[in-house]
């Protein structure tokens, strides 16, 4: 090895051995003739001293060096000068007074700082990722990351589960995306879909008798890249056999999940212990979505009731035409000038609201409003109550399709829970959704989509409403919602053919396709299936929440940029016509879609 000891691990202990180390130059200074190096490794940073009485060798080469050379150094550990020592620094105490030094390696100088936590263009963090991995915040969440998934190997083992892998070049296993899809050289004009998940894969496995499964699985999902959102990442996907109630997951997620907050980041607290469990229609109700940030309040009330007649002809007309009229009190904004309420109808508009109308109750008891003209003292009087307005409180209200009025107020709700500083990130608030509707009808196919995927098993008290009430049967689907992001979700499955069957034909899969597609499924229940239930949990995005990340790029090594592009290596990239010409495939491209490389 190059080194005996690591840069981040030497203490006053340590004073007056002889060590050597190994490690980056992160920081190089002069003082009156003396050099000060601060070498890094992954453990930690260290002082080294190169002092040309002592060693002239040794400080001759370190005036050489310049930031992220890779030096090999050894010396002896000495106690800092009273007054030099470095409280922020675990190493501060001592310093490394140098006697040899070797160079390993020179470097160019960097595109950006690494010794500084300094915005840099994210493209370019891409392209060098291996010089972006050295900067500490890169390392802190790597490490995490590395943590999450050990506690959870560990935790699940001690807990009789067994890892198994499953394969990626497979079939297609929908999860609501695009495959990928992977052309075969030996079965010309033949595919592999790349899984989206290992769903199929996992209820086999339980009809394989494995009973308690996990993976630290990689998906793949062709779908638009965002901050919560990469085409490949990774699942926690667990399934078990002989569950029955969605309890039983659900109780094994917030055991081992509690136990990992508790363990990997004790500084964060839980926002509610046992996690809250809430109802779909309930959730969207108070938060315009089905994965609600609970850490604050502004939350939505519904006023279509009163709404209908009204006097204001944009209410009226919406709830009219099947719309509701729901709103926030944005609490504290009442001063708002006219200037700040139209950047907020401009937000809203950029969500689809055709306008957003309000009433600011400003802290000088005045009442400024477009449309409070229209309305009786009474009908404000109830606003007042149903939003327990204060002075210098602030109404919006959206009035539409009841799909843009949730959307756009839970857009709002986020914006302005951020703007009011009200999401708190050491404050980690769990909560399960459960009560999903089924499926939901799609207009434009003319068909129902189920809200989980084709394996979920309706309440048990709703499966005889799948042929006469399909829109109002529940499926035992739960998902697992960490401050605002849905970061888990399962359901108990079905394991009968005959109800599997009867769910692809809700959903509108010609009979012939769904054996062609899901034959082996089909087949595999008649053979003794057990029953089972599971969940998957998004690592990237767990991750993400405990390391305090803005997004999930920066907790995965090597992830795709927002256009979905690897920057660094240049992937994709046109193949080679004879690699083509192997997997039988011509490229035909339209002229304005030229690859741009
Ligand atoms: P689902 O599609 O809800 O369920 O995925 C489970 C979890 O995976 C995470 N996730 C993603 N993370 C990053 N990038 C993506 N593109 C992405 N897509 C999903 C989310 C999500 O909650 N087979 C089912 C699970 C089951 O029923 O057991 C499934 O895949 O955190
Ligand atoms: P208008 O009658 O279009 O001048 O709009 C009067 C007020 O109502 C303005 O503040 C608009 O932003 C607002 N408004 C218009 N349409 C809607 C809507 N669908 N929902 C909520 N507010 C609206």
């Amino acid at each position: 090895m190059y080194k005996t000891h690591t840069c981040g691990e030497l203490r006053l202990s340590h004073e007056g051995q002889t060590i050597t180390l190994a490690g980056w130059v992160h920081r190089r200074r002069d003082h009156g003739g003396v050099t000060f190096i601060d070498l890094r490794d992954r453990f930690g940073l260290v002082q080294i001293v190169a002092n040309p009485d002592l060693s002239a060798d040794a400080h001759q080469m370190l005036e050489q060096v310049r930031s992220e050379w890779v030096l090999q150094v050894t010396g002896i550990v000495r106690a800092r000068p009273a007054g030099m020592e470095n409280p922020a620094l675990s190493t501060g105490e001592i310093e490394v007074e140098v006697r040899e030094v070797n160079v390993l390696n020179s470097a160019k100088h960097p595109p950006f700082l690494i010794n500084k936590d300094e915005e840099a263009d994210e493209n370019t963090r891409l392209k060098y990722r291996y010089l972006d991995l050295r900067r500490e915040t890169m390392r802190k969440n790597i490490e995490m990351r590395h943590r999450v998934v050990k506690f959870i190997r560990d935790h699940l083992d001690d807990e009789g589960f067994f890892e198994i892998e499953t394969p990626i070049l497979f079939k297609t296993t929908p999860e609501g995306a695009r495959d990928y899809l992977v052309p075969s050289r030996v079965h010309p004009g033949e595919f592999y879909a790349l899984p989206q998940s290992p769903q199929q894969l996992k209820q086999l496995l339980m009809v394989g008798g494995m009973e308690k499964y996990f993976q630290i699985a990689r998906c793949f999902r062709d779908e638009d890249t965002r901050g919560d959102r990469q085409p490949e990442f990774t699942q926690l996907d667990i399934e078990m056999a002989f569950v029955n109630q969605r309890e039983d997951i659900m109780n094994l997620m917030e055991t081992m999940y509690t136990a990992m907050v508790a363990k990997l980041v004790p500084d964060k607290k839980l926002f509610a212990s046992p996690w809250p469990r809430l109802k779909y229609q309930d959730v969207m109700d108070r938060f315009g979505t089905d994965h609600p940030d609970i850490r604050f309040g502004l939350e939505l009330r519904d006023i279509t009731d009163i709404a209908a007649s009204c006097g204001f002809s944009v209410f009226e007309n919406a709830v009219a035409g099947g719309g509701h009229v729901r709103g926030i009190n944005a609490t504290g904004l009442g001063d708002y000038t006219r200037k700040q309420i139209d950047e907020l109808t401009e937000f809203a508009k950029q969500f689809g609201a055709k306008g957003l109308a309000y009433i600011a109750f400003t802290s000088t008891g005045e009442v400024r409003s477009t449309f409070v003209k229209f309305l009786t003292p009474e009908f404000i009087q109830t606003l007042k109550e149903r939003f327990e307005v204060k002075e210098g409180d602030l109404l919006l209200f959206v009035a539409d399709k009841p799909a843009v009025v949730y959307d756009v107020l839970f857009r709002m709700r986020v914006m302005l829970g951020d703007r009011l500083g009200l999401r708190d990130t050491t404050t980690l608030a769990f909560c399960w959704v459960i009560d999903f509707p089924y499926a939901y009808w799609n207009e434009e196919e003319q068909r129902w989509d189920p809200s989980q995927h084709l394996f979920t098993m309706p309440m048990p008290e709703d499966v005889h409403m799948i042929e006469t009430d399909p829109a109002n049967m529940r499926g035992t689907q739960y998902d697992m919602i960490l401050n605002g992001y849905e970061v888990a979700g399962g359901s108990i499955r079905i394991h009968d053919r005959d109800l599997q069957e009867k769910i692809f034909k809700l959903i509108g899969l010609d009979r012939e396709v769904a054996r062609e597609r899901f034959g082996h499924m089909l087949e595999a229940f008649e053979y003794g299936a057990p029953p089972h239930g599971g969940i998957a949990s998004g690592v990237d995005r767990l991750v993400m929440l405990m390391a305090d990340a803005p997004n999930i790029r920066e907790v995965i090594a090597f992830p795709k940029n927002q256009a979905a592009r690897d920057v660094m290596a240049g992937a994709p990239s046109p193949a080679e016509d004879g690699q083509l010409k192997d997997l039988h495939i011509k490229v035909h491209l339209d002229p304005a879609k030229q690859p741009k490389n």
